[in-house]
């Protein structure tokens, strides 16, 4: 019986496993959000996300889950004259661009198949035409598990099209993935801490440039609870426009903390381990749904050539031991499912889990 006072341990790709000293960070007395000891939390916070992000740029700190920063970066910085390359691949960034129109942008959209990375001369293509002010991409698909070849794309960007904005979704990318914001050129990153930040949904995280930031001054209608100016100023005083998830961003304190304590290169090398433990399994029992050259080191969408009855497998494992992973996402399920190795699980949970799902399908 499903019991939430009695949680199944997550192995979806977020929310994910939080560990108990993290979550005792969300215990603590409260702060008011105009006082000395928030702006020194903020202030401390924002310096090592900075350098967990590897930008001496704006980093903001947003009481939401991260789709309210796809809105917010469009909103900031895209005119309503403008039009902004949404590159789909797969559930989340085919989302981002129904979020753009739905923010009354003009978009277009470069598809690919679900499962296919986003490549650098197909952007360019559509670059060429002189049309875009701005271009969305996804770091890592979480839908398709797919890791799009960003720096790649970001080299020719920077090369060829400097005057074009360069929005990336790395919700499931940031902590696990090399992200050197200010090398790429980005200008907005924007991630939710429920991924590998492993903490509690709740907050949101966005490095945001200078010129993004600079363009937004002329961008009419940016609404108010997102808006880049307001967090600019606030952050001078390292406050948030409006009352934030204190509880949140002490957890997120704590974990930048962590993070910096291993080292970066340690980090990302970690979840490369994993990744590669969990797609070795796959391999042997299933197969990828990605080329592996574009495989995740977040989580693994395994394509489901067994034809198990993957609900069926994911409620046995969740009786048997409380622990859950996920199926495939909306038209993946059942053709998919997906383990997420990111934040704080470690390769001993997965061994446990990889075990669990060979009883099953044995
Ligand atoms: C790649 C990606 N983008 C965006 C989102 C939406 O994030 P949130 O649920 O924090 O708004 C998700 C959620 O899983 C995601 O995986």
């Amino acid at each position: 019986m499903a019991d939430w006072k009695n949680p199944p341990r997550l192995f979806i790709p977020g929310p994910v496993k939080v560990n108990d000293d993290v979550l005792q960070q969300l215990a603590r007395p409260t702060l008011g959000h105009r006082g000395k000891e928030y702006a020194q939390l903020h202030g401390e916070t924002v310096d090592m996300l900075k350098k967990i992000l590897f930008t001496e740029q704006n980093v903001f700190l947003f009481t939401s889950s991260a789709s309210g920063i796809w809105e917010a970066a469009i909103r900031n910085c895209v005119g309503f004259d403008e039009t902004v390359l949404c590159t789909c691949c797969g559930a989340f960034s085919d989302k981002w661009a129904d979020v753009a129109r739905d923010c009354g942008r003009n978009v277009d959209e470069l598809k690919v198949d679900w499962g296919k990375p986003v490549l650098s001369e197909m952007i360019d293509e559509k670059l060429a035409t002189g049309k875009y002010a701005a271009v969305t991409l996804v770091y890592n698909e979480t839908s398709t598990g797919l890791t799009n070849p960003l720096y790649e794309v970001s080299e020719m960007m920077k090369a060829k099209y400097p005057d074009v904005l360069v929005f990336v979704d790395t919700v499931s990318a940031m902590v696990g993935l090399p992200l050197h914001f200010d090398q790429l050129g980005w200008d907005v990153a924007l991630a939710s801490v429920q991924k590998a930040f492993a903490i509690p949904p709740g907050l949101a995280v966005a490095a945001v440039s200078s010129r993004a930031l600079e363009k937004s001054k002329s961008v009419p209608g940016r609404g108010y609870y997102f808006d880049f100016q307001l967090f600019a100023k606030s952050a001078e005083k390292n406050q948030t426009p409006t009352t934030p998830n204190i509880p949140h961003i002490m957890a997120l304190n704590y974990q930048c903390e962590r993070l910096l304590k291993e080292g970066m290169e340690k980090v990302w090398d970690r979840h490369k381990q994993m990744g590669d433990f969990v797609r070795a399994w796959a391999k042997e029992k299933f197969t990828l749904f990605c080329e592996e050259k574009y495989a995740s080191n977040t989580l693994t969408t395994i394509k489901n050539t067994r034809g198990i009855n993957v609900a069926e497998v994911i409620s046995s494992v969740q009786q048997k031991h409380n622990t859950i992973f996920g199926n495939g996402y909306g038209k993946l399920k059942e053709e998919t499912f997906r383990i997420a190795h990111m934040g704080d699980i470690t390769l001993d949970d997965l061994k446990e889990l990889l075990g669990w799902i060979d009883d099953e399908i044995r």
